[in-house]
């Protein structure tokens, strides 16, 4: 199967280096003295133009941002023969069709983790694509993390819940960091701390089956200081603001569909 790769910033990039172990890859991308690094160092085909790299590829992944959809359609026309994967956080499948009319459509959203290969990737489709181009797809994202497909209309969901959420769990990281250097640690010290809590915390769940609520009540004594500490969290309202959190992701992602 040959594959074209069109944008290679972030999420184009990690899925390049993922594709160009095992697929005939050719990509591009708009700086080209970037892109030509990119496709030596990973042993990978350079293309001059959009349509170039997509000439006589069986799937072409579209990973520019939103904004720069319009101006990449109108360099390249896809057939009836090849699939376009957008990972483009908002853009509707029937949008892309409108863009490109003839190729077949599907949706996908990665989260940056499967750069380390913990990923979670949400696809979508209309319902016209073949299963066995489905079980292809699978495949080349096979070893990623964890992959789903959902209705296209759980794609914003799906953004908020696992592709934009990880910038929500850095921001908590980050203040526990900084909290943690207002009590008196150094940074490095507290960063190793920090880091090792939430591994600790992921390797509890993960090996006790457990919920998060019933791990939590196992740190809390009566009128101890986790207790005192949760008082604070929720007298800031840190569920509040992770359900408005997530609640705007999702919205934003739907009022980009609108856009
Ligand atoms: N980052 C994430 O965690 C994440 C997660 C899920 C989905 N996404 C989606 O993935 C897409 C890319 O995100 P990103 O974070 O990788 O963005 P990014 O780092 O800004 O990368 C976008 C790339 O597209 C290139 N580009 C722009 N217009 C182009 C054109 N006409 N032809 C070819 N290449 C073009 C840019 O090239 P230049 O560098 O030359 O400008 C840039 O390298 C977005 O649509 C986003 O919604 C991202």
């Amino acid at each position: 199967m040959k594959i074209a790769l069109i944008g290679c910033g972030h999420m184009g990039s990690a899925l390049a280096k993922h594709l160009a172990r095992s697929y005939k890859l050719t990509i591009y991308t708009r700086n080209k003295e970037k892109g030509r690094k990119i496709a030596a160092d990973l042993g990978v085909l350079w293309a001059d133009s959009p349509s170039e790299a997509a000439k006589g590829a069986d799937v072409v992944i579209l990973a520019v941002q939103p904004r720069d959809l319009t101006s990449l359609s109108s360099t390249l026309e896809l057939t009836p023969d090849q699939i376009a994967i957008s990972v483009l956080a908002g853009i509707s499948i029937s949008r892309l069709q409108k863009c490109f009319p003839d190729a077949l459509i599907v949706r996908m959203m990665p989260n940056l983790a499967i750069t380390a290969k913990k990923g979670l990737i949400g696809l979508a489709e209309d319902g016209s694509l073949p299963e066995a181009e489905k079980v292809e797809i699978e495949k080349m994202f096979a070893g990623m993390g964890m992959m789903y497909w959902v209705l296209e209309k759980q794609m914003h969901a799906f953004s908020a819940l696992a592709a934009s959420s990880p910038a929500f769990v850095f921001t908590v990281m980050e203040s526990m960091i900084d909290a943690g250097i207002y009590l008196g640690f150094s940074s490095v010290l507290t960063e190793e701390i920090v880091l090792t809590v939430f591994e600790g915390c992921l390797t509890l769940l993960r090996e006790k089956h457990g919920h998060p609520g019933d791990l939590k009540k196992q740190i809390m004594s009566p009128g101890g200081m986790t207790v005192a500490g949760l008082r604070a969290l929720e007298t800031g309202g840190i569920r509040k603001t992770f359900f408005d959190a997530l609640d705007a992701s999702c919205r934003r992602s739907v009022e980009m569909s609108q856009e």
